[in-house]
């Protein structure tokens, strides 16, 4: 069986699903690796390294006319999924809830589509193959390091001849993978940090970093299913907002990470909170996006200074800023899936398995997973207008 790598279309996307370091492993379980040329490049791994390594370096075209299985990291462009064929399967970040569209398109084709997004993030023999994890761990890192450069002062407590710097106060806005990698990496740099999530449990992973738990009076327990948080009512959510904006003042940097899956990123930062914060202040809006995202006034893929003198950052695909990093363990969770998917060198799909019953999308001619096959033809991303601030 041949599995491919293609160089990633997305505009600025630098991240690449497999690295040289994992075609030995593919190998050995008997599979041939192609990749595309200049697929490495953008996270620093050259042709000549995958070639080194075992894998065949192809061209685009020779690529999707021989592979049996196409490894990406973000959904594969409409000129591509064109050139796709019955018979072939992708791996890869396809948000099929979001865009049910592109499973319909696969199914329609007979190509088998594996979503990695879709994985029960809390099965332990899954934990190899998390991307979410993996990607927002590499989010939170580089969300600090982009509010450390964008903020005038530093982040810890200095004490030099030339006078006493004191430390930054930095508070973290959902406390998930990417919110609790944040707080770690924010207390290396010396920084106060306090952290907030609507889940309870979140409150002993905080303490555990050495950070401070923010607890709110005017919202209760929102732990929704598997582990995520349930969408607030409007009443909490106002609340939310209204209480958070006086903790929210007395910080120098915020990072905001919410998110409620299948649904836009709540509003945790309003414009008058912003308002009430001093000139200098930074903010990080991990949840920016096109729909609106956790703080009022953000861009994705923008920074913007208030008339106050906050500074916004609206942060983008950040796991690609980072992307060798982010490739090498996207790699790692990528091969682990396929892995376990292949019987005998070839690819064995069989939904009645809990990994694969999450992973699957569409196989055989249909839309196979419940949950995107359910979404009516018109919806998908806008699934997410249902919130309102
Ligand atoms: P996420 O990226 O979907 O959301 C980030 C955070 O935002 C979550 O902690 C959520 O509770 C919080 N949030 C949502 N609405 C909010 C609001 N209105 N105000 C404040 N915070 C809000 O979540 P992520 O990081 O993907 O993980 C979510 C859960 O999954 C966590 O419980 C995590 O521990 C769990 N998980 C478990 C794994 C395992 O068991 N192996 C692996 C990965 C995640």
């Amino acid at each position: 069986m041949k599995v491919a790598v293609i160089k990633e279309s997305a505009q600025g996307e630098r991240r690449v699903a497999l690295v040289p370091e994992a075609v030995p492993r593919l190998r050995s379980a008997g599979l041939e690796v192609l990749v595309e040329s200049g697929a490495g490049e953008g996270a620093w791994f050259p042709d000549s390294a995958y070639s080194e390594a075992g894998a065949a370096v192809v061209s685009r075209a020779e690529l999707y006319s021989g592979a049996d299985v196409i490894l990406t990291v973000t959904r594969p462009a409409p000129e591509d999924t064109g050139r796709l064929r019955a018979g072939q399967a992708v791996f890869g970040m396809l948000s099929p809830l979001t865009d049910p569209a592109l499973a319909r398109d696969l199914a329609a084709k007979h190509v088998t589509a594996v979503s990695l997004d879709g994985l029960p993030r809390t099965l332990s023999r899954a934990q190899a193959m998390d991307a979410l994890t993996s990607q927002a761990n590499v989010a939170g890192y580089k969300a600090v390091l982009l509010a450390a450069a964008a903020f005038g002062r530093f982040f810890p407590l200095l004490i030099t001849a030339a006078g006493t710097a004191r430390p930054a106060r930095l508070l973290v806005l959902g406390t998930g993978v990417a919110g609790l990698q944040a707080i770690g990496t924010a207390r290396r740099l010396g920084a106060m940090v306090s952290g907030y999530d609507v889940r309870p449990a979140s409150k002993g992973e905080v303490e555990s970093l050495g950070a401070t738990f923010v607890e709110l009076t005017a919202v209760g327990d929102a732990a929704g299913e598997g582990g995520y948080a349930r969408e607030l009512t409007a009443e909490e959510r106002q609340a939310q907002q209204a209480e958070l904006s006086g903790h929210i003042a007395r910080h120098d940097v915020v990072i905001t990470t919410a998110q409620v899956p299948g649904r836009r990123p709540p509003l945790l930062v309003t414009e008058d909170a912003v308002k009430e914060m001093a000139a200098g202040s930074v903010i990080v809006d991990m949840g920016a996006s096109p729909l609106g995202g956790n703080v009022a006034g953000s861009v994705p893929g923008e920074t913007v200074v208030t008339g106050n003198g906050v500074t916004i950052i609206g942060a983008q695909n950040l796991p690609s800023t980072v992307p060798t990093a982010a490739s090498n363990a996207y790699s790692r969770n990528i091969s682990s899936l396929l892995l376990e998917m292949v019987k005998d060198g070839s690819l064995s799909i069989d939904t009645s398995d809990e990994i694969q019953a999450g992973v699957v999308i569409a196989h055989d001619g249909a839309v196979v997973h419940p949950a995107v096959a359910s979404l009516p033809e018109t919806e998908g991303g806008d699934r997410v207008d249902g919130a309102s601030d």
